[in-house]
């Protein structure tokens, strides 16, 4: 196996990896220009504090204030940033389970109280969830690991019903089938609304490590509180900056994505496997009562890396994040003769 060398093109290689949902196609080409043209002598100098260029850009793109937005080191600094914001010892958080594992962790570092309730078995929201007197909620939406996606009113009266702060993670929305899937519309009415994005998944950046906060300004000054002084580089806000001035090769990617996760999921469907219907870059595929490590173990052996969780109620689940068609192809023709080997 090859894994990574600095400067390759990191598909290049004869891994096939499924299983951390990053985009199959490359970033925007005024990303790559707009780096080049950023990779100087500036580089001596710290970035804004406060990622001024990247909230005022993104502020138009997404309709609301530079107020109204946090730069974050990926989603994940923006969760970490929410957690010791406004979680204190004892805290209640709540979440649906299954879901991002980080929520678990977070929790654990900040001395919180886990608070998670189990999903239905066809993923709509727990009828519990908003009674959980917490103070932060947590709802990946659509949500990992199983792709499925609460609908804007759900998630308005959810926001309206519980105590503390909702938060909606918002990292795979860009996949979703609908226009109008994300609840970030909604900052401008709920007072305990964050809505989070990442750069990661759609915009083909994980490797940049660049996510956004959007929130009515008052939750926002909060969080600026806990902001490490430069926690955005200068090179991941020039790369976010960039790629928000190329929307079109993102949905042009996105639009890609979508048609390959329908083939991936019919082909999963022959296979026998149920596949969660999927508004993310993955498709959850289950076989009812099974144990898939073995699969997941097989198709390893052959260098393709899916996701296989150890954990109760999803081992009889495979995670697998929509490549390119070729890797689609693969992954397909291992799973089919995986099919046809009897277990040891
Ligand atoms: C649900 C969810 N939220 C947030 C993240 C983190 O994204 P980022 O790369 O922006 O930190 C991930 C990454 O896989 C994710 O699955």
């Amino acid at each position: 196996m090859t894994g990574y060398v600095p400067g390759e093109q990191p598909r290049g290689d004869s891994i096939i990896k499924l299983n951390t949902n990053e985009n199959p196609y490359l970033p925007s080409p005024r990303v790559l220009a707009a780096l080049r043209k950023a990779t100087n002598g500036s580089l001596r100098l710290y970035p804004e504090p406060s990622s001024d260029t990247l909230r005022s850009a993104a502020a138009e793109v997404y309709g609301v204030l530079p107020e109204n937005i946090i730069a974050g080191n990926g989603s994940d600094e923006i969760l970490s940033m929410l957690l010791r914001s406004f979680v204190g010892p004892g805290d209640r958080v709540a979440f649906p389970v299954p879901t991002y594992s980080l929520y678990d962790t977070l929790i654990e570092i900040q001395d919180g109280v886990r608070a998670a309730v189990d999903y239905p078995s066809d993923f709509s929201l727990p009828e519990s969830l908003a009674a959980q007197n917490a103070a932060l909620t947590f709802l990946c939406n659509p949500n990992a690991p199983s792709g499925t996606l609460v609908g804007l009113q759900g998630v308005e009266q959810l926001a309206r019903r519980v105590a503390g702060i909702l938060v909606v993670d918002e990292a795979y929305v860009d996949f979703a089938g609908s226009e109008g899937a994300s609840s970030l519309p909604l900052i401008r009415r709920l007072p305990n609304l964050v809505v989070l994005r990442s750069f990661s998944k759609s915009f083909s950046l994980a490797g940049m490590r660049i996510g956004l906060g959007f929130a009515p300004e008052e939750l926002i000054s909060g969080m600026m509180k806990v902001k490490d002084s430069y926690n955005v580089n200068r090179l991941s806000m020039v790369a976010a900056t960039a790629a928000l001035q190329d929307i079109p090769w993102m949905t042009r990617n996105v639009r890609r994505i979508q048609r390959s996760r329908g083939k991936l999921t019919a082909g999963l469907k022959r296979l026998g496997y149920h596949v969660y219907p999927s508004h993310a870059n993955f498709v959850l595929a289950q076989m009812k009562g099974a144990n898939l490590k073995g699969v997941y173990e097989a198709l390893k052996r052959k260098n393709i890396l899916v996701r296989y969780f150890e954990a109760p109620g999803l081992e009889d689940c495979l995670r697998i994040s929509v490549g390119a068609p070729q890797e689609m192809k693969a992954l397909m023709n291992e799973l089919e003769a995986i099919g046809r080997t009897p277990p040891p």
